[in-house]
């Protein structure tokens, strides 16, 4: 008989620039709590973590606010290209779908890939997935989206990302307010299991044919010892490959805390910008960032809690709770 343990899990909108001063904080605040509720009440219920990556991952794609799926920012030629993965810890399978059109849930692809001898596709391979599966074609375009791409266009592009939450005043704000947006889900079940699922639509205005982090084990991995999903600048995720850095300092007997800040502190050195949020499999549950904000919730099996308003700066390996 499965041993049953307390549930837990972690998610996230994105990582950028802070949202203090700019009134979205409470509503993104509520859009991730509504996700954390149902999701966790899955995970009590018995569902197992890798159907609780889907199902959390779908919700956050559908909420257009966040940078994938439905809300994804255009690319430089105007198009939505998106990208999704997730990762079973107990079979220790990777699978995911890069620069994919026209779908609601990218995700959706990423899971009907776990038992395929092809686990990842790029974009004509991901749309005959999507023709073979019957998924609908769907447009993820939001108006704040185009708007935002049009006053890039207006400024030749100046800005190296795209905002990572969608609100009317952000398309008005100054370059300097640019933002990371991807969303993720990091879940371990009521049997001891670990799952991790990252999506999204990009850096926004980057060249056709770029490949993000979110499906590479680079911006999402597990084991069944622990599970990362990372936002951020993806090219600096790739460089520190960060959720595997994470997750194989932990296989190799570092707790998550350690792996955590031993990975942060690094990444602080070579001044990357991005954030994680981690799992291990005794229920620990741990983030990171080194952007100035982190928007991700957690349940630890007693409350739900935010890092929404950290302080700007760096804040490494915070451990919420650990039952080790
Ligand atoms: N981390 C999302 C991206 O850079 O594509």
């Amino acid at each position: 008989m499965e041993i049953k343990v307390q549930p837990k899990l972690i998610i996230h909108g994105g990582a950028g620039s802070s949202l203090r001063g700019k009134g979205g904080l409470e509503t993104v605040r509520r859009s991730l709590y509504q996700v954390i509720e149902e999701i966790y009440s899955l995970l009590e219920s018995g569902t197992s973590a890798k159907e609780a990556v889907l199902r959390g991952c779908q919700l956050l794609e559908d909420d257009p606010r966040f940078n994938a799926g439905t809300g994804s920012v255009l690319q430089s030629d105007g198009q939505i290209r998106m990208s999704a993965s997730l990762m079973d810890g107990t079979s220790q399978s990777f699978s995911g779908v890069i620069n994919v059109s026209r779908v609601k849930n990218p995700i959706d692809l990423a899971i009907a890939l776990q038992n395929s001898p092809d686990r990842v596709l790029s974009d004509y391979g991901a749309a005959e997935l999507a023709r073979e599966l019957q998924i609908p074609s769907y447009n993820g375009l939001t108006e704040l989206r185009l708007q935002e791409w049009i006053k890039e266009r207006q400024d030749n592009f100046k800005r190296t990302m795209a905002g990572v939450v969608a609100e009317a005043e952000l398309v008005e704000t100054s370059h300097s307010n640019a933002r990371r947006g991807t969303i993720g889900v990091v879940a371990l079940d009521t049997y001891g299991k670990l799952a991790a699922g990252t999506s999204t639509g990009g850096k926004g205005f980057e060249r056709i044919g770029r490949v993000s982090d979110s499906a590479m084990p680079a911006g999402n991995y597990a084991t069944k010892y622990a599970a990362v999903s990372c936002t951020g600048i993806g090219e600096d995720i790739i460089d520190e490959c960060l959720a595997t850095r994470v997750v194989v300092r932990v296989t190799d007997g570092l707790s998550l805390k350690e792996a955590m800040q031993r990975s942060f502190t690094e990444a602080q050195e070579h001044k990357r910008d991005f954030g994680a949020i981690a799992l291990d499999a005794s229920g620990a549950i741990a983030w990171g960032k080194t952007s100035d904000a982190l928007l991700a919730a957690y349940h630890n099996g007693e409350k739900i809690g935010d890092t929404l308003e950290l302080p700007v700066g760096t804040e490494v390996g915070h451990i919420l709770s650990c039952e080790c």
